[in-house]
């Protein structure tokens, strides 16, 4: 196989490197296209562009594979835990159990948030949404702990690192107290990261806080299911700015405001509010698969079809088996669990989402478990962002590391050319 590409425009000949990856994947380096040919590449929503080398997670679409740093998904929900998968992520290796606890350890340590941002909270309506509630704080722990980070020193990364990571689940728990009208509150150093949460987002003043095990394990693989996905919008979108060498805070940031849209993590909420929509109409699925294909209709399947997954997402496979046990484990019946596998079903026999290779992704199914563990519909993006959290780091951290170039994308103009301007009067 040749190691080169060779691109011809108008009789010559341009010569470009392709680069393999370690799962075989290709890609042709065009650094030298503008300088040589006098082109650039035109890919709208980036389809077909890579931004980066990143050794944190592979993902075959075609094949339905996920793996974060070599290890099989279905592995590391079955098997690991929450805490133990970021650090994979963040430092590429699984941590051994002395490694686990430092790491654990220095996390509760900066789990203390300034009292100062009650204030900042206390601005925003009670009707706000939480994703928006929870983008300017995270922006606002930049004020609460300037400083930039030298990335030439491991211990102003890892203690970036493990700031966020500590005052993050604060921010979420208070988004949503704020929105359920309970007293703000701190954490309890001994409980695990995610039960702490837990406790933190539902814990009712002067009652004792009481959970079933099998609810902080459902959570907990939930989150892990959410924890990276490669180069996705928000992931990109944390990648672009951290770029500009802004702070991680600010960074992460703008990767949950990426996430909140409904084409993105907005979907798992979007995904609840369809399936409710249905019932509501009756429940027949096939009318609204109808305007799922009708092009002069917006109506769009929330929780079908992905970028790169062309086949089932696997994330979706262990999602949906995991809603059947949870809801069967709490005794809790909901209806639209059985309208989004009549959905389902329908979809996988139909043509027009066979032959674009629709398949239920992570939302689908995700906003039910959601439901069935107590968590409000508008809150369930920003459950899939803390989720999402040591994937953004992890991504933040390789690029830094890397000393990957400024993001900055060129264009084709196709606007006017060059006018005479003319004053007001003349107009
Ligand atoms: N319902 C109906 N038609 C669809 C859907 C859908 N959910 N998704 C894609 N299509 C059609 C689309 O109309 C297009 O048809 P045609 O070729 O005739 O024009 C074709 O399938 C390809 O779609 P696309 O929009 O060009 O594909 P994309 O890669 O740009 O978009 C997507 C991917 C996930 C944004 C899109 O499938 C979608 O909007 N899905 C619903 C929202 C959703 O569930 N998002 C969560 C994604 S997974 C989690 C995450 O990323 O956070």
């Amino acid at each position: 196989m040749s190691d080169k590409a060779i691109l011809e425009y108008q009789g010559k000949k341009y010569e470009f490197p392709v680069i393999e990856g370690t799962e075989g994947e290709l890609g042709i380096n065009i650094k030298t296209l503008r300088s040589e040919a006098g082109m650039i590449t035109l890919d709208r929503g980036y389809k077909n562009t890579g931004s980066c080398e990143s050794a944190i997670t592979f993902l075959n679409g075609e094949e339905g594979i996920l793996r974060y740093r070599g290890y099989a998904i279905e592995d590391l929900a079955e098997k690991a835990d929450f805490l133990e998968v970021a650090y994979l992520l963040i430092f590429g290796e699984l941590p051994n159990k002395q490694q686990l606890d430092k790491f654990y350890g220095d996390i509760k340590e900066e789990s203390e948030v300034d009292e100062e941002m009650k204030k900042i909270l206390d601005g925003f309506p009670k009707a706000a949404h939480p994703m928006g509630v929870l983008a300017s704080l995270t922006s606002a722990l930049t004020a609460f702990n300037p400083g930039s980070v030298d990335v030439e020193s491991e211990e102003d990364m890892y203690k970036a690192i493990v700031k966020i990571l500590g005052k993050f689940p604060v921010l979420v728990a208070w988004t949503q107290r704020k929105k359920s009208s309970l007293p703000l509150n701190y954490g309890d150093d001994s409980l695990g990261y995610v039960e702490n949460l837990h406790k933190m987002m539902f814990e009712k003043p002067g009652k004792k806080y009481n959970v079933d095990k099998s609810v902080i394990e459902a959570l907990d693989k939930l989150l892990i299911l959410h924890a990276d996905h490669e180069q996705n919008c928000s992931a990109s979108t944390v990648r672009m700015v951290g770029s500009s060498h802004a702070g991680l805070f600010a960074s992460i940031s703008a990767g949950i405001s990426a996430l909140w849209g409904p084409l993105h993590g907005g979907a798992n909420q979007a995904v609840i509010e369809m399936l409710e929509g249905i019932k509501a109409d009756g429940g027949d699925t096939h009318k609204f698969m109808q305007k799922a294909k009708d092009k002069d209709d917006s109506f769009r399947l929330m929780g079908f079809g992905h970028r790169v997954y062309k086949n089932f997402d696997p994330r979706a496979k262990i999602i949906k088996k995991s809603a059947d046990e949870v809801l069967n484990g709490l005794g809790v019946e909901d209806p639209v669990l059985d309208i989004a596998k009549g959905l389902e079903k329908e979809a996988l026999e139909d043509d027009y989402f066979v032959k674009r290779k629709l398949y239920p992704n992570v939302d689908f199914y995700s906003g039910i478990i959601y439901r069935a563990l107590g968590i409000p519909v508008e809150m369930f993006t920003v459950m899939f962002a803390l989720g999402r959290l040591p994937g953004w780091i992890a991504q933040w951290r390789e690029m830094r590391l890397k000393k990957e170039p400024i993001g900055r994308p060129r264009q084709i103009y196709v606007g006017e050319n060059l006018r005479e301007f003319k004053p007001v009067s003349e107009r």
